[in-house]
């Protein structure tokens, strides 16, 4: 089985992915985590996001085994990967292992902005988490502030709108709902909740 996760920046979808693929007994991939990474590659580099051959260059050479997850979650990672991931020759340099993760046995959760519409368009589960733009500051506030940074939540949300725009304008695989995916939107729900609403759309989906 396949299941295919996407929403925007602080949705609460890795959470999710992660919760539903101890679950079903599934593997899970952070697709966001492979855009990180490429934009970290620049930035660790001292060059800017925007450098496009350089971002080409960082995709192509990826090794997805040497991650570091810690390091790659941190804020400004995560915005020039924003940037990164709108250029198609990366997107391109990154498909088959995702495809290939998807399709090895037993199954896999992925979570991203192009899962259900790109990368796995038959998976047998599409979910669109999202929730209101402040609600996600407010929670990208708290995950910061766990962390050790100390983020202005009003500079927060005003990151996730830009986000939200450039994630969903881009050319080449925007984050959209795809049209049989489920939305869950996740503002008025705890972990636990919104857990309990996807267990209830997979085994539904499983059923039919
Ligand atoms: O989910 P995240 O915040 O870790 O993702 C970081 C950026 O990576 C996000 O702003 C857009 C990009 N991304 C993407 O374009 N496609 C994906 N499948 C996952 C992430």
């Amino acid at each position: 089985m396949i299941i295919a996760i996407d929403g925007p920046a602080a949705s609460g979808k890795g959470t999710l992915a992660k919760k539903l693929a101890v679950h079903f007994g599934l593997r899970h991939l952070d697709t966001g985590l492979i855009y990180r990474a490429v934009a970290a590659a620049l930035l660790d580099a001292g060059r800017p996001a925007n450098d496009r051959e350089g971002a080409i260059a960082a995709a192509r050479t990826l090794d997805p085994s040497r991650f570091d997850e810690t390091s790659l979650k941190r804020y400004e990672v995560g915005e020039a990967a924003s940037v990164v991931s709108a250029i198609p020759e990366v997107r391109a340099a990154l498909f088959d292992f995702q495809q290939e993760f998807a399709a090895a046995p037993p199954g896999a959760v992925l979570d991203g902005r192009d899962i259900g519409t790109v990368i796995c368009p038959d998976a047998e589960v599409k979910i669109f988490v999202t929730a209101t733009p402040e609600e996600r500051a407010r929670r990208r506030t708290l995950e910061l502030k766990g962390r050790g940074e100390r983020p202005d939540e009003q500079a927060v949300l005003k990151d996730i709108l830009a986000r939200d725009e450039r994630d969903r304008s881009r050319a080449a695989a925007p984050l959209v709902q795809a049209a049989d995916a489920h939305l869950l939107d996740t503002t008025h729900l705890d972990i636990d909740a919104a857990f309990r609403a996807a267990v209830a759309i997979v085994e539904a989906a499983r059923a039919s």
